[in-house]
């Protein structure tokens, strides 16, 4: 397993613990070096506990030395970073160099498996790229794209919904086969086909999924003005098998290492095959704007333009359960509500460490590890990551703690009758009009300020 990464370890220990012998490898010799004293440089749920199963077992190891580390290896995946370029184009250059490390190595039987989100055209690319430093000696690559998401991720690889294999010749699908069939013999189907089209599907599910969300949220601001609830009409219109009831949840736009940098790629693979992606083209300027309009909200709501107020961000990981933080929403408010004159303070059960990083020395954020630390003294409180703890937060405290009401809720967390109740004014996701009545009991009830009220004229 080239790239000792989130889909890198997820997947090399989960083929570890069906049996098979794997070798986790990386670039990054210090992450080598801790994954062999135990030391994780990721949190994903369960992947500690399987990784320490399975070194127990003797089923993986970890090495630096990527020549050696594939010279009795039957596949080769490579799991490296796909990042976007500045245009938003992919960037292959870790994959070619992975692919460019282990040529000379590989055994003559050796299957090489492209698990990166790659673009159409990359496995073909990637043959021949080995095949010429190999002097003519050639090696299949397969396409076997990943699906699992972040926080998840061992449920996902174990319960895939499909393994897609895409291979050029039928004795790799074949040997692809064999390799899943743990996985295929309890039901998981395995879709068969050629890498180009492997690789289109990969992006294609990505880039639905990811209008699913954009929609979604477009619907939530329609609930907000028209006086509707998106909670209702998520779960109305996703009764409807053709559509599904999941990715339907509203939240401050989508983030994390895949789905933007992914939407990005596919429109740029559209535009080079003479086939644009207006869809996912607009798709991607709605969700980079969605992320402006709620730090918006929040400084329209304070006032804060030269006054001194303070914001608690209370998540800054892409989502909850995992300490990702590439591309989160947190990333791009943070800044905004700071160009507002806003100080931000920050807490986060997971991501504080990578956030510091990606911020850099000088990002002026005052960082908590407790959260009722954090609130302490806020004019206003913005959930952007859906942490149980957040979920769980006792809303009393936090209101007796704070120094203003604004409990701005971008991922729906709380029932708004609840949050009322304790004295916030409590702004959530399309839901902010149509239970004015009902809250207005609650609010008369000594409940305090009631949910923001937006104007809605149907007539
Ligand atoms: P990551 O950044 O967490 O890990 C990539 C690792 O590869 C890094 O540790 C890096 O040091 C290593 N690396 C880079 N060049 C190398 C080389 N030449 N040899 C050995 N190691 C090298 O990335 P990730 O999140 O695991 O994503 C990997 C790929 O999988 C991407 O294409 C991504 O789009 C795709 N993917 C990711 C997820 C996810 O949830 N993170 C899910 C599905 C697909
Ligand atoms: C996503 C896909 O779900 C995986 O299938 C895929 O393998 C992966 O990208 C990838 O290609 O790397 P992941 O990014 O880990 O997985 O997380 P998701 O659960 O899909 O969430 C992505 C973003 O969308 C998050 O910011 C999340 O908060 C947001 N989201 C998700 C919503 O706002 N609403 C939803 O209903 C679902």
């Amino acid at each position: 397993m080239i790239g000792a990464g989130y889909v890198g370890l997820t997947t090399g220990a989960c083929f570890a613990s069906l049996g098979y012998n794997v070798c986790c490898v990386d670039i990054d010799e210090g992450r080598i070096a801790d994954l062999e004293k135990g030391i994780m440089p990721i949190y994903e749920p369960g992947l500690a506990e399987l990784m320490v199963e399975s070194r127990k077992a003797g089923g993986l190891r970890f090495s630096a030395d990527i020549g050696a580390s594939v010279a009795d290896a039957n596949f080769v995946f490579l799991a490296v970073g796909t990042p976007s370029t500045t245009d938003g184009d992919i960037d292959l250059s870790f994959v070619v160099s992975a692919a460019r490390g282990i040529a000379q190595h590989l055994p003559d039987n050796a299957i090489v498996v492209i698990k990166s989100t790659v673009v159409a055209g990359t496995a073909k690319a990637v043959a021949e790229i080995i095949s010429s430093d190999r002097a003519g000696r050639r090696i299949t690559v397969a396409s076997n794209p990943e699906f699992l998401r972040e926080g998840s991720a061992i449920a996902d690889f174990r319960n895939a919904d499909r393994i897609v294999v895409g291979a050029d010749d039928e004795g790799t699908a074949r040997s692809m086969k064999e390799l899943y069939r743990p996985l295929t013999e309890r039901g998981i189907p395995f879709v068969a086909t050629s890498t180009i089209d492997a690789e289109l599907i990969k992006y294609a599910a990505n880039a639905f999924l990811a209008l699913k969300i954009g929609f979604i949220n477009d619907v939530a601001n329609i609930c907000e003005n028209a006086g509707g609830d998106v909670t209702a009409v998520a779960k109305g219109i996703g009764l409807d098998q053709r559509i599904g009831p999941a990715f339907l949840q509203p939240g401050p736009g989508f983030g994390g290492s895949c789905f933007p940098k992914d939407t990005r790629a596919f429109a740029a693979t559209g535009k080079r095959f003479g086939a644009p992606q207006p869809l996912i083209e607009t798709l991607i300027n709605c969700n980079e704007n969605r992320k402006n309009d709620l730090a918006h909200r929040i400084l329209e709501v304070l006032g804060a333009r030269g006054q001194a107020k303070t914001v608690t961000i209370l998540g800054v990981a892409f989502k909850a359960e995992t300490d990702d933080v590439r591309e989160s929403a947190a990333l791009s408010i943070i800044p905004i509500l700071q160009r507002g004159g806003v100080s931000v303070r920050a807490h986060d059960p997971k991501a504080q460490a990578p956030a510091r990083r990606m911020l850099g020395a000088g990002a002026g954020v005052e960082w908590h590890d407790d959260l009722y630390t954090a609130v302490n003294g806020a004019d206003a409180v913005a959930v952007l990551t859906e942490w149980d703890d957040y979920r769980r937060m006792n809303l009393s405290r936090v209101a007796d703690l704070m120094n203003g009401h604004h409990l701005f809720d971008f991922r729906n967390l709380f029932k708004p009758e609840k949050a009322i109740c304790h004295g916030l004014v409590y702004h959530s996701l399309g839901r902010a009009v149509g239970r004015a009545e009902k809250m207005k009991a609650y609010a008369q009830g000594g409940g305090g300020p009631a949910l923001i009220e937006v104007a809605a004229s149907p007539l």
